[in-house]
């Protein structure tokens, strides 16, 4: 007895007579916080690369997209967890300590639901650049998002993005706090804390009294929730997709074609346009913009009757971006794209589209910009694979002829010389078959 008591005596507090939270829980808290640890790193990341269509962003992105909503799913069936199974007693410590641990593990729960779902409700507001694929498959909007008015839209998107981007400095600022206290009870308290959250597979610490109960409750809960919103998102795709909403253009009738439509996919596609300032090249692209596309790739090439086709592009010009937020600001200016009084260009097919070769295509119309319209003629190259076509078309225009930035000659200035007159604008469309 007495040797016993002795015995026990010598066994240091931070060993194995612990008790750990269940395993599920323990296997919950790792994923979880490896994901999230990862994915500030990935959203850093991805912020600082170079976009464009078929971009490693872009992938990043969809990446990024899908693990945040993983996340959230494993969320919800840890706090189910959590309240069906009371973590072990707390070991000894003061009541501040008590306190701070507990509020900082509240904060934690919060962030990890708010995290992911800022970012989605970023997400499914954003209108025609970003798509949100599971892993490739399906897609997942936060209900009811989608069918909002696209300005109303525009405003969730900048706000949540904002917030989004903070909160992961708030996650950031919770996680210090809370590493630093369990790396103090483990080597200034010694009082094995973190064995409490360590999967036993060391032999090191005591099993939890029991495994734990309502898995089903948990975990079924989590995935009724993914399976509602993936439900709710298949029958309401975002209104970004659909065909343009009646425009300024005048010239906006029902297109006469027959041939068959072709619905675009936004995330994969891009409109660019590239110019020089000071003899720097520079790039800049439209974020958002819509195309209503019918054409019979089927047809036989001939150079000389058009096939049966109609295409309508509109851009609202507050979407043009340079990634340089001084020539942003300049380019919506009068002298420029004049946005407040000329908000939407168009460019529409009105002298056909003509197959000059199996891939090689050229698409004539008017392109209607600050109110005037100027002839264009656009060639492309267009190849199909299944019901997917790809498309690449360039076209240089003459910025000073569209009056565009009249005001800023392109002279010679010593060396430098100002905004060049050509811009390029190039194209790149992937649309699949409706
Ligand atoms: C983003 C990363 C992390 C998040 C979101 C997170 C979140 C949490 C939460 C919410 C709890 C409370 C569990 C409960 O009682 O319900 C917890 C407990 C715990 N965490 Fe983390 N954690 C993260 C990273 C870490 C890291 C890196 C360590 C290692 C130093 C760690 C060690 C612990 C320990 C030892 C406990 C158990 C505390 C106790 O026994 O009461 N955590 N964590
Ligand atoms: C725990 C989960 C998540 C964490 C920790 C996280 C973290 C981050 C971080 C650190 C950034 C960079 C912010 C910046 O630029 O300052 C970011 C950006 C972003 N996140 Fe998340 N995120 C999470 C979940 C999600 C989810 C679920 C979605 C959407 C479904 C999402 C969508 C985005 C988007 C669209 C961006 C901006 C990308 C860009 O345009 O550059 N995130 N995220």
């Amino acid at each position: 007895m007495t040797a016993e008591a002795t015995h026990s005596d010598h066994i240091p507090p931070a060993t194995a007579r612990q008790q750990r939270y269940t395993a599920v829980a323990i296997a919950l808290h790792w994923a979880i916080a490896l994901l999230i640890i990862g994915m500030i790193a990935v959203g850093w990341i991805m912020d600082a690369m170079p976009g464009g269509p078929g971009s490693a962003k872009i992938a990043i992105i969809q990446f990024h997209k899908a693990v945040g909503i993983t996340i959230l799913m494993l969320t919800i069936a840890r706090i189910i967890w959590r309240i069906m199974n009371p973590p072990p007693a707390e070991p000894r410590m003061p009541k501040w300590q008590s306190l701070l641990a507990s509020s900082v593990h509240i904060l934690l729960y919060v962030l990890m639901i708010a995290m992911p779902l800022t970012g989605w409700i970023m997400a499914s507001a954003e209108i025609s650049q970003h798509d949100t694929r599971y892993f490739g498959t399906f897609e997942m909007y936060v209900p009811g998002i989608p069918g909002l008015p696209a300005e109303t839209r525009e405003g969730i998107a900048e706000g949540f993005e904002q917030i989004h981007s903070n909160l992961a400095w708030v996650i950031i600022g919770l996680l210090v706090l809370h590493v630093t206290g369990a790396l103090k009870h483990q080597l200034v308290d010694k009082d094995g804390l973190l064995a409490r959250m360590a999967p036993g597979l060391f032999g090191n610490t005591a099993g939890p009294v029991d495994n734990g109960q309502g898995a089903i409750w948990a975990f079924g809960a989590a995935i009724a929730v993914f399976a509602i919103v993936a439900g709710v998102s298949l029958s309401a795709p975002p209104a970004g997709t659909a065909p343009p909403a009646t425009t300024m253009a005048e010239e906006n009738q029902t297109p006469a074609s027959k041939a068959p439509a072709w619905a675009v996919d936004y995330e994969k596609s891009a409109i660019i346009f590239r110019s020089g300032y000071m003899g720097r090249p520079f790039e800049g692209r439209f974020t958002k913009w819509t195309a209503q596309i019918q054409l019979d790739t089927d047809a036989p090439a001939n150079k000389d009757v058009p096939v049966d086709g109609y295409i309508r592009v509109a851009i609202p010009m507050s979407a043009a971006q340079t990634g340089e937020p001084y020539y942003d600001e300049n380019v919506s200016q009068g002298d420029w794209f004049d946005v407040a009084k000329y908000p939407e260009a168009v460019f529409e097919v009105t002298g056909g589209v003509f197959k000059d070769s199996d891939t090689q295509y050229e698409a004539t119309g008017v392109l209607t910009l600050k109110g005037a319209k100027n002839p264009v003629r656009l060639p492309f190259t267009l190849k199909i694979e299944g019901t997917t076509a790809t498309v690449h078309g360039e076209t240089t225009l003459k910025r000073m002829a569209l009056g565009v930035g009249a005001g800023t000659l392109t002279a010679e200035k010593g060396d430098a010389e100002w905004v060049q007159d050509d811009v390029l604008v190039v194209i790149d469309l992937v649309a699949t078959r409706k």
